[in-house]
C-alpha cells in the first residue's frame, strides 16, 4: 500500500516515483523514511519499525492486478 508508516500519506516525491537516489530503497517524500521494496519493512527513519501494509496482487500478461482480500 502506498501509505507511509509514520503519517498516512503517499510516498511519491513525484507521481509514481518512490525510489531513493540509489534505486535500492523506497523513500517517503515527506520525512524520508526508508522501506524495503521487496518486503515493505521499515529500514530507517520516522517509520519507527512500522512497515508498509501489504496488498495481494497477481501478474498476468504483463499487467498487475489487485486480488480480493477476505
Ligand atoms: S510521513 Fe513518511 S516519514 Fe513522515
Amino acid at each position: 500500500m502506498n501509505r507511509c508508516g509514520h503519517v498516512p500519506v503517499e510516498l511519491d516525491w513525484q507521481h509514481g516515483e518512490f525510489f531513493d537516489t540509489s534505486k535500492l530503497y523506497l523513500i517517503c517524500a515527506t520525512h524520508g523514511a526508508l522501506y524495503s521494496p521487496e518486503s515493505g519493512h521499515c529500514l530507517g527513519g520516522r517509520c519507527n519499525g512500522k512497515g508498509l501494509e501489504p496488498v495481494s496482487v497477481i501478474e498476468r500478461n504483463g499487467a498487475v492486478y489487485l486480488t480480493p482480500t477476505e
